[in-house]
């Protein structure tokens, strides 16, 4: 996260002593990622943050690889996923490889007896249903539909959702999930041309301090197993924290479309890069305003990207068939374009109100077990007139 950051009490000289009220010292701890190099924070705790007292049984939760090599495009029935009440369970891997595991959860429940940590992978959870909190232990970030959250990797975190009908687009990236590095000047400030900016995320908030001893459950996710470690202190003890290493929140409707008097290409519409893909928000925009415009898409072959598009509401215009929860495939290696009719009815049409969430990943995605529940398995014929 390029700005910084700060919530609660925090001495006024890092790595000097910090004292209770009622004696005894603050424990400190530092946050980083890529070594000492990456974005970092420092954080004080009532206990130290490293008692563990037991080690529980892992469980695999390494996606099932169907199809490793794929070419064929996709369309994946997103709603059709069924919802499960614990959040961790409720996720399903779709399509993943060795950067990024992509996936949908419905999942009922908040998460109560436990703690989440992915010692991993960022996550990306994008809210297609539902609202709630994220809570975690440098603060709370209230959510709700069209948000994306971003948590950096190693972030303890649980999350409360308002009612059980919720949906989610995730990403588990295994780089970390940076904004576009075009969008920000040599100080990390984002640029004028940038479709957002600072005002615009959600910081963490409300930092709240339990100073409890007892059984903590934290399950973490490493290596594709979810451990389970009891700690003997809560999670949550931290009175005070600052850095440029934490969860953030960016709401899909705040992100301002660059339109053109001819058809944009996807970079426009990008949101989060990383070193293996990018994410871009279709939004709803004005369409192309030459005399002569075409406002869908010319056909592309994106020959070394696979292409996902999560479909999330309005009418996608370069496509038939498509509703709010699919997923389209458009694996690399050969050319996609506007289904038939849709290129010649967008002639003289004024804008969009489609709403999509798309993911570019530099290598092939394969397809996993759950995926191919839920393929329609006929959507690569659908470009036959
Ligand atoms: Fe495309």
């Amino acid at each position: 996260m390029p700005i910084y950051h700060k919530l609660g009490k925090i001495p006024q000289k890092r790595h000097t002593q910090f004292e209770k009220p009622n004696g005894g010292l603050y424990y400190e701890q530092l946050f980083g990622t890529i070594g000492f190099d990456g974005m970092s924070s420092l954080s004080y705790h009532v206990h130290r943050p490293t008692q563990v007292k037991e080690i529980g049984k892992a469980v695999d939760m390494s996606p099932k690889i169907a199809v490793e090599k794929n070419i064929t495009s996709r369309k994946l029935i997103g709603f059709d996923v069924q919802p499960k009440d614990d959040f961790s369970e409720a996720r399903e891997p779709l399509l993943v490889n060795n950067d990024v595991h992509i996936g949908l959860a419905a999942p009922k429940k908040s998460i109560t007896d436990y703690f989440y940590k992915n010692a991993d992978a960022d996550e990306m959870l994008f809210i297609h249903k539902g609202s709630g909190t994220l809570k975690t232990f440098l603060g709370n970030i209230p959510f709700e539909y069209g948000d994306y959250l971003i948590i950096p990797r190693g972030m303890i975190y649980k999350i409360e959702f308002d009612t059980e009908d919720n949906r989610i687009l995730y990403a588990e990236s295994f780089h970390p999930i940076y904004t576009p590095k075009r969008y920000r000047n040599w100080f990390g400030q984002l640029l004028e041309h940038s479709p957002y900016c600072e005002r615009d995320y959600k910081l963490p908030q409300d930092l709240q301090t339990f100073d409890e001893k007892g059984q903590f459950l934290m399950k973490i996710k490493k290596q594709g197993m979810l451990h389970q470690l009891v700690y003997a202190t809560h999670p949550f003890d931290v009175v005070g924290w600052d850095g440029y290493n934490f969860p953030y929140g960016f709401s899909i409707h705040n992100f301002e479309p660059i339109t053109g008097r001819v058809h944009q290409p996807p970079p426009v519409h990008q949101t989060f890069e990383t070193n293996a893909f990018v994410v871009c928000s279709f939004c709803p925009r004005l369409y192309d305003y030459h005399p002569k415009a075409i406002p869908a898409p010319y056909n592309h072959s994106n020959i070394d990207s696979d292409e996902v598009l999560y479909y999330v509401d309005g009418d996608f215009m370069s496509r038939t068939g498509i509703g709010p929860g699919h997923i389209s495939l458009h694996p690399a290696g050969i050319p996609h374009g506007p289904h038939p009719g849709t290129y010649e009815a967008s002639i003289g049409k004024k804008g969009t109100e489609e709403l999509a969430v798309m993911i570019d990943t530099f290598k092939p995605l394969m397809v996993t077990e759950n995926a191919l529940k839920i393929d329609d398995g006929k959507y690569y014929k659908s470009w036959l007139e």
